[in-house]
């Protein structure tokens, strides 16, 4: 498969339990070495669109294909390009973190020899070295999290699918996994990632998918998805000095009109502009300044709120929620919706 191709392709995936709709038409594609954040509300779809992914779950309609390998039928290659990390971590008692490293390993079919080669591997990768000999159980909540990143790196998978890595961990432990992330995204490997965490996930992630009510929302950089979700966006305009920084903040307040939000931070020479201002008001802004001799260093735009963005889409979800349950009266899960599942 060439290389330019998109690594993963989802199709109008749809998922029904019973009358419910955990996932609604999703279609979404991603290139080769990109991190995409996976991010919706509580119950929004993500876990069931992985488990799908993964092979965890089957499809009630749609398809998804990883590096061409088909989701439902091809399940063996999409085991063995894909490295999945659950949100929830199993219980094994009485093994050591390199014998439990081992027995997946072995599960995976890979050689006693290259197994300890790989089990070092991604400790290092991890930086789990130290724990090896420690009893799985025994480990807090952030080293088992380190431990099940580790476990989904043994057979050198290149996508990688990953369900709360961050959930549960505290702030120096959430700033080490991130680092191994990007470590194993400079590595030339595809991430998909969830997380409740926004601010974190913005920090590692170039591209955002936002879910909500099983239906996605909007996908893309976090300026495009935060700027097609909130009505206004953010724009800063730097000047090369701080000196006629109140008279331009003025002149964009009258270009841009009253009901763009203007804050200035003098120590940056920095004026802050949220605005819904189109290109066009934009571009004659920066023209009319510049006639009018303010010194401009950098004019851009900024990745707008994640977190807005993201409560927009809740409530998009909700209006249609409640707009749906007006029409019909249907409940949400029936127990009869509750369908088994694979597991492994
Ligand atoms: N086996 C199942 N049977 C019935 N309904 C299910 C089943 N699994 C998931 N659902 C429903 O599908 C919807 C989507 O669930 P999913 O686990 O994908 O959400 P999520 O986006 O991962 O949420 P969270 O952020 O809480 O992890 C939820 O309403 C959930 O109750
Ligand atoms: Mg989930």
């Amino acid at each position: 498969m060439p290389s330019q191709e998109p690594v993963v392709v989802i199709r109008d995936l749809s998922k029904h339990y019973g009358e419910f709709i955990a996932l609604d038409r999703l279609t979404l594609t991603l290139e080769r070495g990109n991190i995409l954040g996976f991010i919706g509300p509580n119950g929004a779809g993500k876990t069931t669109t992985i488990r799908i992914l993964v092979g965890l779950s089957r499809p009630t309609s749609g398809s998804a294909t990883i590096a061409g390998a088909d989701c439902v039928r091809d399940l063996h290659k999409v085991r063995r390009l894909v490295g999945y990390m659950p949100d929830k971590f199993g219980s094994y008692d009485n093994m050591r973190v390199r014998e439990y490293l081992d027995f997946f390993g072995a599960a995976f079919g890979i050689r006693r020899r290259e197994r300890q080669k790989r089990i070092a591997q991604v400790l290092d990768l991890t930086n789990a070295t130290w724990m090896q000999d420690r009893f799985v159980e025994s480990l807090s909540h952030g080293m088992q999290q380190r431990i099940g990143l580790a476990r989904t790196l043994l057979h050198n998978p290149e996508v990688l699918i990953l369900d709360e890595p961050a959930n549960g961990l505290d702030p120096e432990a959430r700033i080490e996994m991130r680092e191994i992330l990007l470590r194993l995204a400079s590595e030339g490997r595809t991430l998909i990632v969830t997380s409740h965490i926004l601010p974190e996930l913005s920090r590692i992630c170039n591209l955002v998918a936002i879910v909500a009510g099983g239906k996605l929302r909007a996908m893309g950089t976090l300026a495009e998805v935060t700027r097609e979700l909130s009505q206004k966006q953010t724009i800063e305009i730097q000047f090369l000095n701080a000196s006629r920084l109140e008279a331009a903040s003025q002149r964009v307040q009258q270009i841009l009109g009253q009901e763009t939000e203007l804050t200035i931070s003098a120590a940056e020479s920095i004026v802050r502009c949220r605005t819904s201002a189109g290109e066009e008001k934009l571009s004659g802004l920066l023209r009319t300044l510049i006639t009018e001799g303010f010194e401009i260093s950098q004019f851009r735009e900024v990745a707008g709120d994640l977190e807005e963005a993201f409560i927009s889409a809740a409530r998009e979800a909700d209006a249609e929620r409640a707009a749906a349950s007006g029409r019909s009266a249907s409940a949400p899960v029936s127990s009869k919706g509750v369908a088994a599942e694979v597991t492994v």
